[in-house]
């Protein structure tokens, strides 16, 4: 048991990306618009678009939002730093929230505190799958007249009362990163119930062009199309997503189960009525009793691969320390002094939290020579 995560791939997903090929699709097509179709269909948006990976989508999503420079959005820093980055690619300032110490995803409370007369828009993170308070989210948004963008690269299937993750706000971006719960080796979505914010996503990702194409070009826009036989992989993946999601929940579940048990170690807290899609499993470590880097050379010596994930919040990466002064943007944005941002409890669950796999390729007698592993370690 190397690996945290390994993409699962059958014949099908083979035998569609050859018959792509050999079709000469390669550029966006109709493998594409039949996932935007179905994925539209699996989370009960009104309009899914393709993108050419998950970064893109949530750059799109703040492009097509008007985040233009000098903007503030709040986002969580305990979160790839992806998230972060689609903010300050346009000229936006993220500004870091703290977590919530039981269910790490970003602390509501902590958000309206944040709201500023700059403040134009809100990334909840689903992180690790689990997702965030978006009833309380709704609210200070609506209160604050906020636009809300949900980074849902890692929550595919996750839901808060059968409600997918990605249709609480105005638009919702995912990932389909070779590693995520369905992949298609790079690529990502972007979904949205809004006409205009559809269409101007559409527009930006293929050069300004309309609905028509060819060669008149409305405004500036990218090339951020997904390739057509990526689309197909992910259009498999897609159909086998329930199947993924329920191997994924049996590895977490007995994973989770053996971790109640235990003393001095916890993982995330799943609230009433919501769907964990399970794409991450990291219990975190009292740090008074055991080192977390310990416990990970033990998994390892047990052929369990492990490892902490986000080790450095958003916050105290260099990009935000240092690099951020070199950025196009700083001539003309004011960013606030990161290394000031105070976020003990992101700060702890990033230092003291170890990843192991629960990925479908994890079979049963696996689970249990992890579990087995953790009662060794803790008890
Ligand atoms: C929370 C989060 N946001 C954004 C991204 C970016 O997605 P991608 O790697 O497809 O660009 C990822 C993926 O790793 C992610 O986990």
């Amino acid at each position: 048991m190397k690996f945290i995560a390994q993409p699962q791939i059958s014949e099908e997903e083979i035998s569609l990306v050859s018959s792509t090929i050999r079709k000469g699709q390669f550029v966006e097509g109709k493998n594409a618009r039949t996932l935007e179709k179905e994925f539209a269909e699996f989370v009960g948006a009104k309009h899914a678009i393709c993108a050419v990976n998950g970064t893109a989508a949530l750059h799109l999503a703040m492009e097509a939002a008007n985040i233009s420079p000098g903007a503030e959005v709040i986002t969580p820093a305990f979160t790839f730093i992806a998230s972060a980055n689609s903010i300050t690619f346009g000229g936006g300032i993220p500004i870091f929230a703290e977590i919530d110490p039981e269910t790490f995803t970003i602390d509501p409370e902590n958000i309206e505190k944040l709201v500023t007369p700059q403040t134009k828009a809100i990334l909840p993170v689903h992180i690790f799958g689990l997702p965030c308070n978006m009833k309380l989210i709704k609210d200070i948004a609506d209160d604050n007249d906020l636009v809300i963008i949900e980074d849902a690269c890692q929550a595919h299937g996750a839901k808060i009362d059968g409600q997918h993750v990605g249709t609480f706000g105005e638009i919702g971006c995912f990932s389909f990163y070779a590693t995520k719960n369905m992949i298609s080796g790079e690529g990502g979505m972007i979904v949205t119930d809004d006409d205009d914010l559809a269409m101007r996503i559409k527009c930006l990702k293929n050069h300004g062009r309309g609905p028509s194409g060819g060669y008149e070009h409305h405004r500036i826009g990218y090339n951020m199309r997904l390739p057509d036989p990526l689309a197909a992989i992910g259009l498999i993946q897609l159909r086998k997503l329930p199947s993924m999601l329920e191997k994924r929940k049996r590895n977490a579940e007995a994973i989770r189960q053996v971790i109640s048990e235990l003393n001095s170690v916890s993982e995330q807290k799943i609230p009433k009525g919501y769907t964990h899609s399970h794409y991450v499993c990291a219990p975190v470590v009292d740090a008074d009793k055991y080192s977390v880097d310990t416990v990970i050379q033990q998994l390892k010596t047990k052929d369990i691969a492990s490892r902490r994930i986000y080790a450095l919040g958003c916050h105290k990466q260099p990009t935000y320390l240092q690099g951020i002064h070199e950025w196009r943007w700083s001539k003309f944005v004011k960013y606030p002094d990161y290394s000031q941002v105070n976020l003990p409890i992101t700060d702890r669950i990033s230092q003291n939290h170890f990843e192991i796999p629960i990925h479908p390729g994890v079979t049963e007698p696996e689970i249990e020579m992890i579990r087995n592993a953790l009662n060794e370690i803790f008890s």
